[in-house]
This record gives C-alpha cells, sequence and structure tokens, in this order.
C-alpha cells in the first residue's frame, strides 16, 4: 500500500509540533500539494538509473556502477515492507508528486542497539529548489517512525552539500558530529557530518 499524504497550506500553520517543520513558504506557494511514496519496483531501474548519473548525485554520492539489468535485479531483491527490515536490509521508495516520480528514498544500516537507520534521499535534478527535497524527508520521517519501532534517523551528509544540509536542518535534524576524509566508493575523500533525529 502506497502511503499518501495531502498537505494543505491553510492547514500547515496549525500542525502539530512533529510536523511544524513542513516549509510553509513552500506549502504556500503550491497552494494545495498530493505527495506519495511507494515501494522501489524493479520497473524503476530506468528512472533510478537516470537520476543516478545526474551531477549533483555524483558531486555528493557513492555510486555502485551498474548496467539497468543489474539494477533491476538490484530492486527485486529489497525489502518491500518493515517486517523484512533489519540488519544488513535496505529499503527504497520513490516519491509521486501528482503521480509523476521526483526523487527516491532510502533507508539502511539498521543499528539493533541504538535502534537507528541511516537515510538516503536525491530528487530529479530537474526539480531542485523547489521544496520537494524538504518535503519527500518529512514524508520518510514521518513513514519511518509512525510505523517501525526505530528510535533515530542518521543523515551522513558530505560537508559541502549545503542543499543536503539546510534539508535536514529543515526536518528537524541536529548536527552531531564531523568524520574527516571519509572514502566514498570512488575514492574521494569528502568531510562527512551526522545529523541525526530523534522520534521524540
Ligand atoms: C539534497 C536535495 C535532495 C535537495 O533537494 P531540493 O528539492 O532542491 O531541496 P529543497 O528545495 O527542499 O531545498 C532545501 C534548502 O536547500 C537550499 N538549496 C537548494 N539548493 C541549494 C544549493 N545548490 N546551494 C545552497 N542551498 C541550496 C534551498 O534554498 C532550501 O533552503 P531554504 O528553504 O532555506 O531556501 C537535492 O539537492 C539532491 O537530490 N541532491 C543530490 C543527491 C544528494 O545530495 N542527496 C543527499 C545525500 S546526503
Amino acid at each position: 500500500m502506497p502511503s499518501s499524504y495531502v498537505i494543505a497550506a491553510s492547514q500547515s500553520r496549525h500542525m502539530s509540533s512533529r510536523q511544524r517543520y513542513i516549509p510553509l513558504n513552500t506549502l504556500e506557494r503550491m497552494n494545495k500539494v498530493e505527495f506519495k511514496i511507494i515501494n522501489a519496483l524493479p520497473e524503476h531501474a530506468e528512472v533510478l538509473q537516470e537520476w543516478l548519473y545526474q551531477p549533483k548525485n555524483l558531486e555528493f554520492n557513492p555510486i555502485y556502477k551498474s548496467n539497468l539489468e543489474e539494477n533491476r535485479a538490484r530492486l527485486a531483491e529489497l525489502c518491500s515492507d518493515f517486517s523484512q527490515f533489519g540488519p544488513g536490509k535496505k529499503m527504497y521508495w520513490i516519491v509521486l508528486h501528482q503521480e509523476n516520480p521526483v526523487g527516491r528514498l532510502s533507508i539502511k544500516n539498521y543499528n539493533s542497539e541504538s535502534h537507528s537507520v541511516e537515510i538516503g534521499y536525491q530528487i530529479d535534478e530537474r526539480l531542485h529548489g523547489k521544496g520537494l527535497g524538504t518535503i519527500a524527508v518529512e514524508l520518510l520521517t514521518h513513514e519511518v517512525f509512525t510505523k517501525t519501532n526505530i528510535q533515530s534517523l542518521i543523515g551522513l551528509v558530505a560537508k559541502l552539500n549545503t542543499a543536503s544540509r539546510r534539508v535536514l536542518e529543515k526536518c528537524g535534524f541536529t548536527m552531531t558530529e564531523q568524520t574527516p576524509d571519509l572514502i566514498n566508493l570512488q575514492d574521494i575523500r569528502r568531510d562527512l557530518i551526522k545529523y541525526v533525529l530523534q522520534k521524540n
């Protein structure tokens, strides 16, 4: 079942404290917007492959160089619901805006002692700067905190990835530590900053 959310600008000023960080300016600009997150399926391999190679993603994210068929196979192996999720598992969602795919969300690296997971997100580069990244992370936060026992979300962000850091800050994450010289998959060393959002 997809999770869908209708966010009306007129309600946004009266949201609960956990929802307060939805960007009011964006909602007011868009008046009323409808978003859905659905599990990523093999049929999404093409759009994900396209997003993978967009310049902003290449600049800040490690990528697994793989062809379409390998990506399809990987998507078929992902957990499709939280009952299958745990250490070593990964979940992936597609963010739909008015039924159109606009970005991806993921969780991985479940820590069974701290009940934390690491989040990932990307918005189609043609749609950057419209508030979608912030809304997508807000949707992921809501999905995870309302449907699982996960107690904290972790965002590991390159220090120079200003847009991503801003998204996390707007969603209530706090900066905890800087991890220097972390190596990504292309052997490029980048300073990473760890952000955390606790459930309560
Ligand atoms: C990070 C990302 C998801 C943000 O998506 P987005 O839809 O553009 O985000 P928003 O529109 O919600 O913008 C969030 C904030 O970042 C700011 N921002 C956006 N692009 C920016 C840029 N290039 N430089 C500085 N700030 C930027 C926006 O102004 C906004 O802040 P504001 O509300 O205070 O003005 C998007 O840049 C992306 O997909 N990047 C590639 C993948 C990636 O880096 N993922 C995160 C891995 S940790």
